[in-house]
């Protein structure tokens, strides 16, 4: 089977960062297009910053990175320092990339590539706001019928939030650009809280990969350290969550998730529960199914596939 074409859409960000590794080790599967790069965890110039960081890393620094929007549709940006540090990466001690960013925006590389590929040959995979999909729905409304699936972390149902009471941080960050996606009618792959608690970075899990003894293992062996610091104390768990890395485990291993296809509305009026993504997992409306939301996890078959193909790197 040729490899599967992909945009990772991103706001590194440590876990975004172990999500772009585990695509690029693994050519066979994944030929990751470009990487685009989206205002979120930290403003744009520091995702753009470290998402080439991360490719130098993983020795593939002619990966394509564009940067995109450097602010939400409709209101301003809220980030996510307090998580992971002021640069986003921090914890271990990458040099400062030398790859150029490419010229152009990323919003036209997402619709040029769409546009260029066999029809329903291209998957988007988001791991922040969805600002940069969405001003790409909006500015060229007959991609969507060209991208072959979506497969996005954000959102949660049974985890509720973790940004606000009601809200997770990428879809609580841009709500109008996350309901525009919801209702793009793309097929939807969705990563939420209630999957990603699960993929909890233990120290054992931890120290699996400070073992491969290479600078990938050691690097996110320490970006791991640093943000699992807020996690332990905030939910009291054995780790962090590795977030976005499910988004890339599931293109590579598809069984290792379970969920249901359902509703998903994304509420962006109210002001106590803006940004929920109110999925109707009980299947108690007649609101047409729009995405798979994935419910849980095989974390054990999850870290084993993590750690074997970081290795390769
Ligand atoms: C999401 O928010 C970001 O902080 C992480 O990178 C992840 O994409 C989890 O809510
Ligand atoms: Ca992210």
């Amino acid at each position: 089977m040729p490899a599967r074409k992909i945009i990772i859409d991103t706001d590194p960000g440590q876990d975004d960062a172990v999500a772009i590794l585990l695509a690029l080790a693994s050519p066979e599967e994944l030929e990751v297009l470009g990487i685009t790069a989206v205002a979120g965890n930290v403003p744009l110039e520091l995702t753009a910053r470290n998402a080439r960081m991360v490719c130098e890393l993983a020795g593939k620094p002619e990966t394509p990175v564009f940067a995109g929007c450097d602010r939400p549709l409709a209101h301003d940006l809220v980030t996510a320092e307090h998580v992971h540090g002021k640069t986003g990466l921090d914890g271990p001690d990458l040099p400062e990339p030398s790859m150029p960013l490419q010229d152009g925006d990323a919003v036209d590389f997402i619709i040029e590539t769409l546009r260029a590929q066999p029809e329903k040959t291209v998957t988007l995979c988001p791991l922040g706001p969805l600002t940069n999909i969405a001003a790409a729905l909006q500015r060229a409304p007959d991609i969507a019928a060209r991208i072959q699936e979506i497969v996005l972390m954000g959102g949660a149902y049974f985890e509720v939030g973790n940004i606000t009471p009601a809200a997770e941080f990428n879809i609580y960050v841009d709500p109008e650009a996350a309901e525009i996606v919801f209702k793009c009618g793309a097929p939807i792959t969705v990563m939420p809280l209630d999957v990603t608690h699960k993929a909890l970075v233990t120290s054992s899990r931890n120290e699996a990969f400070r073992a491969l003894g290479t600078p990938v293992g050691i690097a996110v062996a320490r970006m791991t350290d640093f943000f699992e610091r807020f996690d332990k104390e905030k939910y009291g768990s054995d780790g962090a969550p590795l977030h976005d890395p499910c988004v890339t485990a599931y293109l590579l291993q598809p069984d290792l998730f379970s969920g249901r296809f359902i509703n998903v509305e994304i509420e962006t009026r109210s002001d106590l529960t803006r940004g929920m993504t109110v999925a109707d997992w009980w299947r108690v409306t007649d609101r047409a199914p729009n995405a798979m939301f994935m419910g849980d996890l095989d974390a054990d078959g999850f870290f084993s596939l993590l750690t074997e193909r970081l290795a390769r790197l």
